[in-house]
């Protein structure tokens, strides 16, 4: 076989074979195939696309590039949570301790950010002395002691989404659904979970900015899971603003301590509810979602889930104290007002640019090596359908070096399309795949 004849057919919009799939992502990961054959492979996946068997294939092909990681230590149904990426998109943080409190059981592997996205490590580590490297003797110990555990994935657990994902990244070939499907459901299968959750983004903050490719990868993912033996749902929500509030990983892990302390609603915490009512009723806690949310707003309500989330912090190097006073999360030097030119109601915002303005602050990385800053980002304090009058503050920017400043607020303001209608069409969760 040679990887240049798979390009050709792929190229003509042929359909490659289980063999031809698992030769190209063989072949990636032990270094035969080059990354300029590679980019060329995924462009042409990304023009002529791949069907439901070629996904499935590239899928397990992934999963068989690694190791699998058996959690068969943690008793009972562990129910795993994925979220495709967007901005604000703190779910994990505020989920993880919801449904641990709630009696089920989270063993969760997240990522970094990527493109415009945020990444739960990154936040994660914003907390003092969190430690995201566990061993998996320690990851399971942490999962039986207090039912939730959120850490960065093992060595060799799908090394061929690692090569791919960071190819994709500078290749322009992130938003396709083969190759989201395969990247994300790898993952899930490979990292020992028995049922799985996934949120799945729609709008001008996701990789799939309309809701019929958000469904359709949705379709996609949930019967590759259910095939792979895996019971698999998922939720079509909305990313056409910012989630939370706060974009940037110190604020992000504040907005999800207000949340599971009760002291902060909005769109984050209805998508974090609706999730952990999912994988409640999943992992057969509850019989049914209403009897799940009712369980959740009690544990928000009498601590349970702030303190789980502190249990965790704690059993991972971290300062739990940091549940009780957010001010010992890393601060910026200076917090700044950005004020709108114009009054008018909000009508849209072009989500994927304001997650660019986070990385422009500092958030994330633009490179490979860059270093995150925990402390920068913004905080929100507008949402579509408001009316802004002139002058009002649009966000607060928390900024430590200043030298994209300039442009990332020019980049914000842009962001925010101010008019006169005032009508407030955006749903929040679109449809539910199963
Ligand atoms: N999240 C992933 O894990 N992979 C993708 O390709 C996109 C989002
Ligand atoms: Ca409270």
């Amino acid at each position: 076989m040679r990887i240049v004849d798979l390009i050709l057919k792929k190229k003509r919009g042929e359909v490659l074979s289980r063999e031809e799939i698992k030769f190209f992502i063989d072949g990636y990961v032990s270094g035969d195939i080059p990354d300029y054959q590679v980019s060329a492979l995924l462009m042409a996946v990304y023009f002529r696309g791949m069907d439901k068997q070629e996904t499935t294939d590239l899928t397990l092909a992934m999963v068989d590039s690694g190791d699998k990681v058996d959690l068969s230590s943690i008793k009972g149904i562990k129910v795993d949570k994925h979220s495709t990426g967007g901005v604000a998109d703190t779910a994990t943080l505020i989920v993880g301790p919801l449904v641990a409190a709630s009696g089920g059981l989270v063993a969760k592997m997240s990522g970094r950010g990527l493109g415009h996205t945020g990444g739960t490590l990154d936040k994660l580590e914003s907390i003092p002395g969190m430690n995201i490297s566990q061993t998996m003797k320690r990851f399971a110990e942490i999962v039986n002691t207090c039912g939730v555990s959120v850490i960065g994935q093992t060595g060799n657990l799908v090394p061929a989404d690692k090569k791919l994902y960071a190819l994709r990244d500078v290749t322009g070939t992130v938003d396709n659904v083969s190759l989201i499907a395969g990247s994300v459901m790898s993952k899930k299968l490979a990292s020992g979970s028995d049922k799985i959750v996934l949120d799945v983004k729609t709008g001008s903050g996701a990789f799939m900015k309309d809701v019929e490719s958000a469904s359709e990868l949705a379709k996609m993912m949930v019967d590759i899971g259910t095939l792979a033996g895996k019971e698999t749902i998922a939720l079509v929500t909305d990313m056409n603003q910012p989630l939370g509030n706060a974009v940037g990983n110190a604020l992000e892990v504040k907005e999800a301590i207000e949340i599971l302390a009760g002291d902060h609603d909005g769109d984050l915490k209805s998508v974090s509810i609706a999730l952990a009512s999912k994988m409640l009723v999943l992992g057969d806690i509850f019989i049914n979602e209403r009897d799940a949310e009712a369980r959740i707003n009690e544990v928000i309500n009498n601590g349970e889930a702030l303190k789980r989330f502190g249990q965790m912090i704690e059993m991972q190097g971290g300062n739990p104290e940091v549940v009780n006073d957010t001010s010992l999360l890393p601060s910026s030097d200076s917090i700044l007002e950005i004020r709108s030119d114009r009054e008018g109601y909000i009508q849209a915002m072009n989500t994927e640019n304001m997650g660019m303005v986070a990385l422009l602050l500092g958030a994330g990385r633009t490179k490979k090596r860059d270093v995150v800053d925990s402390a920068v980002g913004y905080w929100m304090k507008k949402r579509i359908g408001d009316f802004v009058n002139k002058g009002d503050v649009l966000a607060d920017f928390y900024v430590n070096d200043r030298k994209n400043l300039d442009e990332s607020v020019e980049l914000f303001k842009k962001s925010i399309e101010i008019g006169n209608n005032s009508e407030k069409k955006i749903k929040l969760i679109y449809n539910t795949v199963k």
